[in-house]
């Protein structure tokens, strides 16, 4: 084989008890690279077990940091060739999104590329965004396309304040943030830019981030009224119902940080479909359900789709499709004892 080994290749992961980092951290591993992960309570051996776990997998060091706490992430990012930042302060119903969520956000954005900077060795940082920084506008219609080149309306957000508009509003102005500062500081920078992301989850607890998607699936499964309204206004808001499976997520962040040629932001979406067709398609494949497929009026079409165009074209393939995504994660929700037989 023409694999040469030049020294192991270095990486820290920021965030590292989440549903994402976590499985970011295991591919890592599997890869070879040493891996400096950091986590905000390094003494709660519950919260991070699925971390310690890992340690058997590789040379996995965790370290405590916290966004808003400028000096902590010198020591794990110290070293490293790439640094993948997912942490993001998530709380869905605050009442202070302002404090909450955008305020933290974007200091950690600041915080931890400030620390890749006086590094000196980081090649490459890999900003985990979100769909929510991208589909959200005044637009209305059906078949609109969102790529690369599509920004979510930050001041629609801040002026109708629409239900959960703190989590989008943080994730679009952290992201511009990061754009900023890489380019005030020579900071070779990728956006990866999931839609809602499902499949198991390596934490001890079914993590509450995976709500909104997981819970989605839950949802229909269980036909809980409540919870069909919030899929329902997801749909609204972003646009349309788009999923994911995980992996293929963590796959894109290693392909791009070890792509050369990559630059700029990056959509990784799976596939793309509304509250209406998804239950048609869960209805069908798990008949014991007895998933509601009568929508009303509700719109059946949803207003966009996201195309990862740019990212196939860099050379990457989705493992996953839709059949797959959902098996997948049924079997994971019986495992975790959240879903009936
Ligand atoms: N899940 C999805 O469907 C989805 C979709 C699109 C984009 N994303 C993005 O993907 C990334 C990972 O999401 P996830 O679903 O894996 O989230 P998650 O499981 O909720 O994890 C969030 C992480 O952020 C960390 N965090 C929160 N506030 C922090 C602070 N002040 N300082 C340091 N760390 C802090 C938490 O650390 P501790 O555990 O140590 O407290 C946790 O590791 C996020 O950037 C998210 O916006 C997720
Ligand atoms: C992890 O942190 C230590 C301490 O700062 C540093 O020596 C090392 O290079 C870092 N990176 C990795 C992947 O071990
Ligand atoms: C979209 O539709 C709403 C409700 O019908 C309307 O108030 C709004 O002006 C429309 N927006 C655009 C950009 O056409
Ligand atoms: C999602 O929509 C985009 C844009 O229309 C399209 O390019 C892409 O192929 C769709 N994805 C899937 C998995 O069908």
């Amino acid at each position: 084989m023409a694999t040469q080994h030049i020294g192991k290749k270095t990486a820290c992961v920021v965030g590292g008890t989440g549903f994402v980092a976590s499985l970011l951290v295991k591919l890592l591993l599997e890869k070879g690279y040493a891996v400096n992960t950091t986590v905000r309570d390094p003494d709660n051996q519950k919260k991070i077990s699925h971390l310690i776990a890992l340690q058997d997998l590789g040379d996995l060091r965790i370290f405590g940091a916290d966004l808003t706490d400028e000096g902590s992430f010198d020591a794990p990012i110290a070293g490293c060739d790439l640094v993948f930042h997912l942490a993001t302060p998530v709380h869905f119903a605050s009442e202070d999104p302002e404090n909450d969520m955008i305020k933290p956000a974007i200091q950690g954005v600041h915080n931890v590329l400030k620390a890749c900077v006086r590094a000196k060795t980081v090649k490459r940082v890999v900003l985990t965004s979100s769909a929510a920084a991208v589909t959200i506008n005044k637009l209305n219609g059906t078949g609109l396309v969102m790529d690369e080149s599509h920004w979510t309306d930050v001041e629609f957000l801040s002026t109708e304040k629409p239900p959960t508009w703190g989590y989008p509003a943080s994730k679009t102005l952290a992201e511009k943030a990061a754009w900023k500062f890489a380019e005030e500081n020579d900071i070779d920078l990728i956006t990866v830019i999931p839609t809602l992301m499902a499949g198991a989850s390596l934490t001890p607890d079914v993590p509450s981030s995976v709500d909104w998607c997981n819970k989605g699936i839950l949802t229909f499964l269980s036909g809980n009224e409540f919870l069909i309204n919030g899929m329902k206004g997801m749909q609204m808001l972003s646009g349309s119902i788009s999923i994911t499976h995980v992996e293929d997520v963590c796959r894109a962040q290693i392909f791009l940080a070890e792509k050369e040629s990559a630059s700029g932001r990056f959509i990784c979406c799976g596939v793309n479909t509304s509250v209406p067709e998804l239950a048609k398609f869960l209805n069908k494949r798990y008949p014991h359900y007895k998933v509601p497929t009568d929508f009303g009026d509700f719109p059946s079409k949803a207003k966009l789709t996201l195309s990862s165009e740019k990212l196939i074209k860099e050379g990457f393939s989705f493992k996953y499709g839709i059949e797959a995504i959902y098996d997948q994660t049924v079997e994971y929700f019986k495992a975790k004892g959240v879903l009936q037989n």
